[in-house]
């Protein structure tokens, strides 16, 4: 029997819905990503521009794929397909950013789960950088194509792949909803556990006064502001399809926008607790060693397994702290990868009509393959920071911006989606919503791109080589978008038409028995 004739999988609850969606969203993203940002772009003063950055981009843009996937329920190509044609390209473009992301994010929770070993003993010893880099990693000292195979980081990764694969296998109520609900209360209480400790360390409060300080100045420095939504959109999981997905296992009558404050706000609290908990240890550490909080700071990477694996040889009952650290970012990167990797999962199902199983095997076992062919190298590390930058500067950000241009500019549907979502939600959106959408962010997103590409001509990025930059990372950015477009040529079988006709007077679509099942409130 083809998917097409089988009614869409549903989640079980409310709540489960909920904590996939925060599931999705607190991530790496969180925990490393966040307090860097802050830190690099104005500490207090960044928090600005992140909040209206929040309320402008991020809540409406969350509730619009909330709303086109409980809309359509189907995965994004499909599900664009469905406002207009050619507009399925945007979503295929998405599911290749997906591949891209998965194949790299799945090897920084495989760090995480090896390094949560590695606290025990405080393996890295004296030198963390350097166990990092050449004894973790074996790097190679000149970037080029991968020459050699790196066992320490090939096996976590294949465990990492296979859990996520056996999760998604299960499906959407037996597996994902069910992984988050355990996973996610799990992350809360060590996370707690580890911003207490953190902030009743010595020094904390010289951290924190880094991270709160405002520097009213960078208000003005247009990159602080692109630095802020470039965070909101990485960190909400918005621009790369995992909502138009998760949402499309909504049942009909399920609330829409109460559902995206609470994860929008959710994700939000836990990122500037996550900033509070790293400042604080950050603190203890340059307190320690009689250097000020700039010389501590470094970006996510360096962050995370280098300064952090410093941090714990140096603090009380530290092996204790590293476990939990490490785990938190484990299991914080494993349930975004779970939704990252469903976004590819959907979007294969919804073309082909096959079943869960046999997909996940084979395009889930694609993904991992490629994930365990080119990151577990020599040249891992740096394939993995360019590939990261493209495609969040290039791929998501002008993904969304292309994606906003269609359904606001050209096809003029956001009143429609407004009416949609008001029509189950508590909270009814207003005219707030659709200059959100229609004016500020594509401007915004617009204004990211130029100047991204500007700094680019300027610097090649992260010092690489232009050759190397042209393939991992040009060649990654401009081939998720081929790949996007080339999809969406290939002839559907049974494929949903525009919506046209499935919708009544008022532009609303028409329920179906199944539409009414097991509603969510
Ligand atoms: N939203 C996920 C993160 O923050 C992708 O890492």
């Amino acid at each position: 029997m083809s998917l097409q004739n089988q009614e869409r999988e549903q989640w079980g609850s409310r709540a489960g819905f909920l904590m996939a969606a925060i599931g999705s969203a607190i991530g790496l993203g969180n925990i490393w990503r966040f307090p860097a940002e802050a830190y690099k772009n104005g500490g207090g003063a960044f928090l600005l521009p992140y909040l209206i950055a929040l309320l402008t981009a991020g809540l409406p843009l969350l509730i619009l794929e909330y709303t086109i996937g409980r809309r359509f329920r189907k995965s994004p190509p499909a599900a664009f397909r469905q406002l207009t044609r050619p507009a399925e390209a945007i979503g295929w473009w998405q599911v290749a950013i997906c591949f891209v992301i998965a194949s790299y994010y799945a090897v920084i929770v495989a760090w995480a789960v090896r390094y949560a070993g590695f606290s025990f003993g405080k393996d890295w010893g004296k030198e963390p950088e350097k166990f990092f880099s050449s004894d973790f990693l074996h790097s190679a000292p000149d970037v080029g194509l991968p020459s050699s195979w790196v066992g320490g980081v090939f096996w976590p990764l294949l465990a990492v792949w296979v859990i996520v694969l056996v999760i998604l296998g299960l499906g959407v109520r037996k597996g994902i909803e069910r992984a988050n609900k355990i996973f996610i209360p799990l992350l809360v209480v060590f996370f707690v556990v580890l911003v207490v400790r953190a902030v009743t360390l010595d020094g904390a409060a010289k951290g924190l006064d880094a991270l709160f300080s405002p520097d009213w100045g960078q208000l003005t420095n247009g990159s602080v502001w692109v630095a802020a939504y470039g965070q909101i959109f990485f960190s909400l999981s918005i621009g790369f399809g995992i909502m138009v997905t998760y949402a499309s296992y909504l049942p009909r009558r399920a609330d829409l926008t109460n559902s995206a404050l609470v994860a929008g706000f959710a994700n939000s609290s836990f990122e500037i607790l996550a900033g509070i908990g790293v400042f604080s240890t950050l603190g203890f550490m340059a307190q320690a060693q009689g250097v000020g909080i700039d010389k501590v700071v470094t970006d996510g990477v360096g962050l995370a397994f280098i300064a952090f694996p410093a941090i714990i040889s140096e603090m009380p009952a530290g092996a204790l702290f590293g476990v939990l650290f490490f785990v938190s970012l484990a299991i914080a990167g494993l349930t975004s990868l779970i939704s990252i990797v469903q976004v590819i999962i959907s979007a294969v199902q919804d073309r082909t009509g096959a079943r869960r199983v046999p997909v996940v095997a084979v395009v889930g076992g694609f993904s991992a393959v490629v994930s365990l062919l080119v990151f577990p190298t020599d040249v891992g590390l740096a394939i993995l920071d360019s590939c990261d930058h493209f495609i969040n500067q290039y791929g998501i950000a002008l993904a969304a911006l292309v994606f906003l241009v269609v359904v606001g500019w050209v096809l003029r549907r956001l009143h429609q989606f407004q009416a949609h979502a008001d029509e189950t939600s508590a909270v009814k959106l207003g005219l707030w919503w659709r200059v959100c959408l229609g004016v500020i962010t594509p401007i915004v997103l617009g204004w990211m791109m130029v100047d991204s590409l500007r700094a680019e001509f300027e610097e090649n990025y992260g010092g690489y080589s232009t050759t190397f930059l042209g393939w991992a990372g040009w060649g990654v950015a401009g081939g998720a978008l081929l790949v996007g477009v080339v999809l969406a040529f290939i002839p559907w079988r049974d494929a949903p038409d525009s919506d046209v006709e499935k919708t009544d007077a008022a532009g609303n679509p028409r329920a179906t028995e199944a539409d009414n099942a097991g509603e969510v409130h």
